[in-house]
């Protein structure tokens, strides 16, 4: 559930607005790490202008691209050219932009056989990155990861009523069945294993189950999102309409 005391909520006017805070976010927080860093890329329409503004001045000249590694929450099991890839949508929209070292981009390699195969290479690449087969809670996977809201309330692949919610185990998972492509899914333990995790909610499709879940609808996966780092809530008027009224 969201506990308001513990996220911080963060309105912007518009979708635009938010992208230009949270880039600005993003850089100070990569400027200030020691060495590499990690971001975890939401797939889906809404952070698209966040990935786009990143690509330009000022903040692709300010931005420490060297030390920055990508990775995704979630993705569609379709080729790396396919629209519906999560992965195509961040390279069209910022890789192809920015000069980033080889290796520090971790696409989930789609060109495998199934999608089952497809989440324990990307598991690996995972305990690859984070040096241990087992997540300590003292030392979070990721630096920031970002995430998104589904009008059903899943976030990443995590979506009502499938298995995976239940995963406590495995830090990637198949979703096959709740959407007409197979999907690939960080898990909770992985996805809350972060010292941020930062919801992007814009736009008045989501102002009912924003205030369904600010209304402490336990039932949605996204109301299940816990982290032992900080939770973030960046929306846009929009969005937070009915929240704001207290819908
Ligand atoms: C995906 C995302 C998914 C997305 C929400 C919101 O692969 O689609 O990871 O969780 O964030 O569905 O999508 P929109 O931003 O398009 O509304």
């Amino acid at each position: 559930m969201i506990k308001l005391d513990t996220a911080s909520v963060e309105v912007k006017t518009d979708s635009q607005a938010v992208a230009l805070y949270v880039a600005s976010w993003l850089k100070d927080l990569a400027l200030q790490a020691k060495d590499k860093f990690s971001i975890v890329c939401s797939g889906g329409s809404t952070p698209k202008v966040l990935y786009s503004l990143m690509a330009q001045a000022p903040y692709r000249d300010q931005f420490p691209w060297n030390k920055v590694h990508w990775f995704f929450g979630d993705e569609r099991f379709v080729p790396k050219t396919d629209e519906l890839s999560n992965y195509k949508m961040v390279r069209d929209a910022m890789f192809s932009k920015v000069q980033i070292p080889e290796g520090n981009i971790h696409p989930v390699k789609t060109e495998l056989p199934d999608a089952k195969t497809a989440a324990l290479d990307y598991e690996l690449d995972l305990k690859r990155y984070y040096g241990a087969e087992k997540l300590d809670p003292g030392r979070p996977l990721f630096d920031v990861v970002l995430l998104g809201l589904g009008e059903d309330g899943h976030t990443a692949s995590l979506f009502p009523g499938t298995e995976v919610l239940k995963e406590k185990t495995a830090w990637v998972s198949a979703v096959i069945g709740a959407k007409p492509e197979a999907r690939i899914t960080m898990t909770y333990p992985v996805l809350e294993s972060s010292r941020h995790v930062a919801f992007l909610v814009t736009g008045a499709g989501k102002q009912k189950i924003l205030a369904d879940l600010f209304g402490g609808d336990k039932n949605l996966p996204s109301a299940n999102i816990k982290t032992t780092g900080q939770l973030h809530w960046f929306l846009d008027q929009e969005a937070a309409r009915l929240v704001n009224d207290g819908g």
